[in-house]
């Protein structure tokens, strides 16, 4: 019956929009999976010297950058605008200014071209990155959600249907990375130059102490606060510091937390597959030890492509695919909504 649905489906033609963060995105694909265009225009360096993303800035960025992204994307399909037959946008979460521009770009196309829109959410868009990368795979699966706003463990038990098992009680794996990194005096993001600087450090060189909790919440604030004791103290202390050493044990200890945490999970709810989302999916060591863990478990292991990892609007149009078969349509009183969690 799923793959009637889809069958039936698969010439129709989605517009993603994305603007919840620092990336102006559009992308169309074909049917449930098949990827025409996926524009990406980030502002990376413009909030580089500002060690993280300015919200106003941001905003008035999008606003320069979605007509001509919404444009490219459409060309790059080798289509027309008249061609789309739904939108599906991100309205959250997010930052309400950066949201705003999506859903009113959104709104307008949708009364001019007389299509459906789908309010998308930005995190179950990151979960169907998958489905894009890997055209074979379908729910029931167990999700691990690593992003700059948010870490979490979902189930899936089918296309509309998640539930959230466990999620981080301060910052999320993304933010913990990105803060260090900014007191290492590394570029923003930091998350991929943790990354790079680990892969020439020694992983046990320092134990960073991670919160235990009994359920699948996570806590990342108090390891943050020892790895900023332990530069400061060596700074004190007149102390030479190696930063290699200081990411690479850094970033075991977050690793081992999101692990242990998933396979447990994926052991007790009976999943037999786990598929990694999100931004901090891009961590080469979250990557590889995920994946042998899972391997040496029984358990198969899922990842997008380094392109679909972090925020993208192919991901946007997939969910927003499969949540229009559900006819849950949105209408022009669509808002942002930056604190949005996760719905089914
Ligand atoms: O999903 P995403 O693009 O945006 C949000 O929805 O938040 O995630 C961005 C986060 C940032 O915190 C960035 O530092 C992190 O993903 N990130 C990484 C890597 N690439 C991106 N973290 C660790 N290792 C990476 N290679
Ligand atoms: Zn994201």
């Amino acid at each position: 019956m799923k793959e009637l649905i889809i069958l039936q489906n698969e010439e129709v033609i989605t517009l993603g929009i994305e603007t919840s963060c620092d990336e102006t995105a559009a992308s169309i694909i074909k049917g449930s999976r098949k990827i025409l265009s996926n524009i990406i225009s980030t502002q990376i360096p413009l909030h580089q010297k500002f060690g993280g993303v300015v919200p106003e800035i941001a905003s008035r960025k999008h606003i320069l950058n979605i007509m001509p992204v919404i444009d490219e994307a459409v060309k790059k399909a080798e289509l027309e605008l008249k061609d789309i037959n739904q939108i599906a946008v991100t309205y959250g979460p997010g930052l309400v200014g950066a949201l705003l521009v999506g859903v009113s770009a959104a709104k307008t196309l949708a009364y001019a071209l007389d299509v459906p829109i789908i309010a998308v959410n930005h995190l179950e868009g990151h979960i169907f990155a998958n489905f894009l990368s890997h055209i074979e795979l379908e729910p029931p699966f167990l999700s691990l959600i690593v992003s700059g706003g948010h870490t979490a463990i979902i189930k899936m038990n089918d296309y509309n249907d998640f539930e959230m098992l466990g999620q981080t009680r301060d910052d999320a794996a993304g933010e913990a990375f990105d803060k260090i990194a900014r007191v290492m005096g590394l570029p923003y993001p930091g998350g991929p130059e943790i990354d790079k600087l680990a892969k020439l450090g020694n992983p046990d060189a320092i134990e960073f102490p991670i919160a235990k909790i009994d359920n699948y919440d996570f806590s990342f604030s108090g390891l943050k606060s020892a790895v900023l004791n332990y530069l400061n103290s060596a700074k004190m202390k007149g102390e030479e510091i190696n930063n290699a050493d200081v990411a690479a044990s850094f970033q075991k200890a977050v690793i081992n937390a999101l692990v242990d945490k998933t396979i447990h999970a994926a052991k007790e709810s009976n999943f037999d597959k786990i598929v990694l989302a999100g931004g901090v999916a891009a961590n080469s060591a979250l990557e590889s030890i995920l994946r042998n863990k899972c391997e040496s478990q029984g358990l198969n292991f899922y990842y997008p492509s380094k392109i679909l990892c972090t925020d993208n609007a192919a991901m946007i149009a997939c969910r927003g695919f499969y949540k229009a078969l559900t006819k849950k349509f949105a209408n022009d009183r669509l808002n942002a909504v930056p604190g949005l969690g996760l719905l089914a």
